[in-house]
């Protein structure tokens, strides 16, 4: 009976402990008149960085102690109090902790962050202060290394690209050749590797050089977060030995023998043209990116080998070629308007073999007549000879010359 009783008594006053809380809550919750002068927060109210870079803004906080009793909030909030972007939690295990409010990296633009404390139920006090940080462009780019490169041999490209506070970066390379194509060369699809020094990512690309690849603008991109992008370009410079192009040859023009000698190498490759024995003859170069252009001029008649060499060195290497020459009837036979001057000497040659012919034919024919006093065969052939020479006129005979060589 009496036990009865005492359950009783617990049950209601368990009851009444539970309907005293609620109702205290209740209390709580209706909003708690606050004194502005009772809260203040010390810090700056503006500040800069730049992209990607970490924001620390210490501050202090002062509100009344007996109203903002733990556990409490501290909250940041970016803009707009509603849009939280870091609350640190105080309760009585863990009491006042750093007044730091920590940023891991903007991009680039204008912020604007604000303060308030939550406690109780539903009580916050937003503080009428703000904080305004003013991002620029990242600045700092990253370090391409790029020594000088000799064709066909392994060479190695890095790039080290510094590490944000807003995280690690994602490096690729991109090529823009020395004829504007560009090719991006991504981690996954060309053998180039990453680590760590010095709080610096490191991407080191490995490549062998073609002479091609001469002036070829490459740029490392590292891509941060918040699409924060930032670049170097370096251009390779590829040393390589000379090697003579197609456009070189030797012409006989008029009286002179006109040759030419492309080459390209780098260093610039010059040309030299082996003909120690001539005296009279010319040599005019020029040379632009990597090309050297030498034109060499001699008498054609002093023209006796049927060949002439020339010869381009750098230091990586010479080349030599035997330049062929041009067939001067190839050149000049097919074109109409240099026809009378490229063909006179050929007419001056078949009239001096003619007249040679003749002279000697007339002397047989003397010596013969003289011997045997045969006539007739001799006369005829002398004066069909003659005709035929009296009647061409200099253009004829070259129409009837000039296709047979062909
Ligand atoms: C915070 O208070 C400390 C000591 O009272 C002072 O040295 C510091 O400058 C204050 N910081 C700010 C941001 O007002
Ligand atoms: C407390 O806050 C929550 C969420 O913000 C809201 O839904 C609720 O109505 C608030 N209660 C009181 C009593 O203000
Ligand atoms: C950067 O981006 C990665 C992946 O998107 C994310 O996991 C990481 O938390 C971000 N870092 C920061 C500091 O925002
Ligand atoms: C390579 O870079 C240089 C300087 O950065 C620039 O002047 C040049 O136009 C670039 N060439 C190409 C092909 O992009
Ligand atoms: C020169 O021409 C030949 C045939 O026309 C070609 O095979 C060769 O590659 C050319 N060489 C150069 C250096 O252009
Ligand atoms: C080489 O030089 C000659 C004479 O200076 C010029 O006519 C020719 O076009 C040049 N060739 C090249 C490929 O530069
Ligand atoms: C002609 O060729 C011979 C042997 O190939 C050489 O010794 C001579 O010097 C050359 N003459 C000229 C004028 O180049
Ligand atoms: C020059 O022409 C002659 C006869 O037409 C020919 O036999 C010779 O092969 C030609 N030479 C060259 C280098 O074209």
């Amino acid at each position: 009976m009496f036990l009865q009783s005492h359950s009783i008594m617990t049950l209601l006053l368990l009851i009444l402990s539970l309907f005293l809380k609620s109702s205290s809550c209740q209390l709580q919750c209706s909003k708690e008149i606050l004194d502005d002068k009772e809260f203040s927060i010390s810090m700056t109210d503006h500040t800069t960085a730049e992209s990607g870079d970490c924001i620390w803004i210490p501050f202090n906080l002062t509100f009344p102690k007996n109203k903002v009793t733990p556990p409490y909030k501290k909250i940041w909030f970016k803009e707009d109090p509603q849009t939280n972007v870091d609350i640190q939690v105080v309760d009585n295990m863990k009491l006042e902790s750093k007044n730091t409010f920590r940023i891991n990296g903007l991009p680039r633009g204008e912020y604007e962050y604000g303060f308030k404390l939550e406690w109780g139920c539903n009580q916050t006090y937003i503080f009428p202060k703000r904080l305004r940080i003013y991002v620029s462009e990242l600045t700092r780019k990253p370090i391409v290394r790029a020594y000088p490169m000799k064709e066909g041999q392994a060479a190695t490209l890095t790039c080290r690209a510094y590490r944000l506070c807003s995280g690690r970066s994602k490096v690729h390379w991109k090529w823009t050749k020395a004829d504007g194509q560009s090719t991006v060369q991504h981690d996954y699809d060309y053998d180039f590797h990453f680590h760590f020094q010095r709080g610096r990512e490191i991407s080191r690309f490995h490549l062998t050089p073609k002479a091609d690849d001469h002036n070829t603008n490459i740029t490392c991109v590292a891509e941060y977060n918040y699409s924060i992008v930032t670049e170097r370009t370096v251009t390779l410079t590829v040393e390589f030995p000379p090697q003579i192009l197609n456009g070189s040859q030797c012409v006989v023009e008029g009286k002179l023998l006109v040759c030419v000698c492309i080459s390209r190498g780098n260093p610039l490759p010059p040309i030299t043209w082996p003909f120690a024995s001539l005296t009279e003859y010319s040599v005019i170069s020029s040379s632009s990116i990597q090309t050297v252009n030498s034109t060499f001029t001699m008498p054609a008649a002093d023209y006796l080998n049927s060949t002439v060499k020339c010869i381009s060195s750098n230091g990586l290497g010479q080349a030599e070629i035997v330049i062929p020459i041009q067939n001067y009837t190839e050149k000049y036979g097919l074109d109409g308007s240099q026809r009378f001057d490229a063909n006179l000497p050929w007419i001056t040659a078949v009239s001096f073999s003619l007249n040679l012919i003749l002279l000697t034919s007339l002397i047989i024919c003397a010596y013969k007549r003289y011997k045997n006093m045969q006539k007739v065969p001799c006369d005829r052939e002398e004066n069909n000879t003659y005709a035929s020479l009296k009647k061409a006129d200099v253009q004829e005979e070259y129409t009837t010359i000039s296709p047979k060589p062909k």
